[in-house]
């Protein structure tokens, strides 16, 4: 009998994670599934309950139920539970284990594309402090990353972010117009926000007008394929990482969790992208 895995999250019946996984099990010569299980807010609590009837090895938490999902769990690892959100539940011997791999899958995307990155001696920005940021920030801090500053529009929710501080790092709370002008301290900028996503591509949300040109910009968004921000990057001469490699990775690294496998992805980043720039759908 193989794995099953699924999705639980609203909407969820476009997400990319059935494709993401199943290339990952025909690459490990695994057999199993992975579902999507789309569960409304008011249906939550009994799709949970209908789920621990079910022989599924693990599964996904995506929007809106990634804080939600905590009190349903049995046990939270440490990382998610200073992020305060998981995305990964592992069921073992019955019992549901709260991981999250997003900052971490971020992480690894970024080593994958600049393995020369010593993210002990990299001074980090990250704009926005949503969920997104939250995982990302504990991710680098982690790692050993000195500074990470926060710019985001609404300054409480940056000082929210900074209490998530480990180690050494030291962080300062920016406005997005100090961002800007400061950005030349910067070798990592990281943007965490939706802005410049499909459809509203054009948006961007700090200009790079003083960048570092050997200073690394990404932008977590994924669609389009290159936004506004990371034109803007290259144009001046900075190297780039776009969201796929976070996608893959955080999901390879529930891939490894549920199967206590190791899995090379870089190949099926490549498969993503040249099946996003053939998607015509939107
Ligand atoms: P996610 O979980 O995807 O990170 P979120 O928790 O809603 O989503 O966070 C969205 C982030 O994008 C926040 O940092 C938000 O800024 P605020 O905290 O000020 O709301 C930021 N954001 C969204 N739209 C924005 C915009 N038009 N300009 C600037 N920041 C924006």
């Amino acid at each position: 009998m193989g794995y099953l895995f699924g999705l639980v999250g609203y909407p969820a019946r476009d997400s990319k994670s059935p494709w993401i996984h199943e290339q990952f099990l025909k690459k490990q010569g695994e057999q199993g599934a992975y579902r999507i299980f789309e569960t409304s807010p008011d249906a939550l609590e009994d799709k949970l309950q209908a789920l621990k009837m079910v022989e599924v090895d693990g599964f996904n938490v995506t929007v809106p139920y990634k804080e939600e999902i905590i009190p349903y769990l049995d046990e939270v690892d440490s990382y998610a539970s200073s992020v305060g959100a998981v995305n990964t539940v592992h069921v073992q011997d019955g019992k549901w284990i709260g991981y999250n791999t997003d900052g971490k899958g971020y992480v690894r995307s970024l080593l994958e594309e600049y393995p020369d990155t010593n993210l002990k001696k990299t001074q980090v920005l990250i704009l926005g402090a949503g969920g997104a940021a939250r995982g990302i920030y504990r991710a680098l801090a982690e790692a050993g990353a000195p500074v990470i500053d926060i710019a985001n529009r609404t300054a409480s929710r940056g000082e929210a972010l900074r209490k998530l501080r480990c180690g050494s790092t030291e962080s300062s709370v920016l406005s997005l117009e100090e961002a800007e002008e400061d950005l030349s301290h910067y070798d990592l900028i990281v943007q965490t926000t939706s802005v410049g996503m499909t459809p509203n591509e054009s948006g961007q949300i700090i200009s790079l007008r003083n960048v570092k040109p050997n200073a690394i910009v990404s932008d977590i968004v994924y669609k389009p394929f290159e936004t506004s921000l990371l034109k803007e990057a290259k144009n001046r001469g900075a190297r780039v990482l776009n969201g796929h490699g976070m996608l893959i990775y955080q999901a390879a690294l529930a891939f490894e969790q549920w199967t206590e496998t190791f899995v090379e992805a870089n190949d099926i980043v490549t498969k993503f992208e040249q099946q996003l720039k053939g998607d015509t759908t939107c």
